[in-house]
């Protein structure tokens, strides 16, 4: 099997457009909050936190915590794993989970029940992606980019086997029959 070109879903000035739009609400909701602590939660999330951070302008600070599911191959269990917390005690703190993607929803559910025992101030989800069809949860995104159909995406932070995270859009991973 050998991996050709993604082809484009989203393309690199539509992501720009639409993180320029989410700054713009998520800045004005927040208006009157004194700092909000963005989680990015590793790894997918880095390449969307680093731009939606840039265009919020409000005060935001920035922490990250990483999680694993006990996925065999392709297909979701449902089990997540904590395997790196944030540093900062978000207690009373007004916290936005980011997320590059929301599938099954498992990851975002299980991070909602590790949190919310915290006490944060307020605690809501920015998705760049969002896949409906796919769903598993009840999970609430609070601002999301794209809703996008089942498939394997990649780009933008998103990756197949650790490949393709660089890329500056959003393509659909295929594989063919090669060489
Ligand atoms: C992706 C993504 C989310 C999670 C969403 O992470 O970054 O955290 O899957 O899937 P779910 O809604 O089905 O739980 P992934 O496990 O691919 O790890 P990575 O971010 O390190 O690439």
């Amino acid at each position: 099997m050998k991996p050709e070109e993604p082809k484009v879903l989203i393309t690199e000035e539509a992501i720009r457009r639409r993180v320029a739009d989410l700054g713009h609400r998520i800045s004005g909701d927040y208006a009157q909050v004194e700092n909000l602590l963005l989680v990015g939660v590793l790894r997918g999330c880095f390449i969307f936190l680093a731009d939606l951070s840039r265009v919020l302008t409000i005060p935001r600070s920035v922490d990250f915590i990483a999680v694993a599911s006990y996925d065999t191959s392709d297909v979701s269990t449902g089990s997540v794993r904590l395997i790196m917390d944030l540093r900062t005690d978000i207690a009373g703190k007004h916290v936005m989970i980011v997320e590059d993607i929301v599938d099954t929803g498992h990851t975002l559910s299980y991070l909602m029940s590790l949190l919310i025992p915290r006490h944060p101030a307020s605690l809501k989800c920015c998705a760049l992606l969002c896949k409906p069809t796919c769903l598993k949860t009840d999970v609430r995104i609070d601002y999301l980019g794209f809703e996008i159909p089942d498939a394997w995406v990649v780009g933008y932070g998103l990756d197949f086997q650790d490949r393709y995270r660089a890329l500056p859009y959003i393509g659909i991973f295929q594989q063919r029959e090669g060489r």
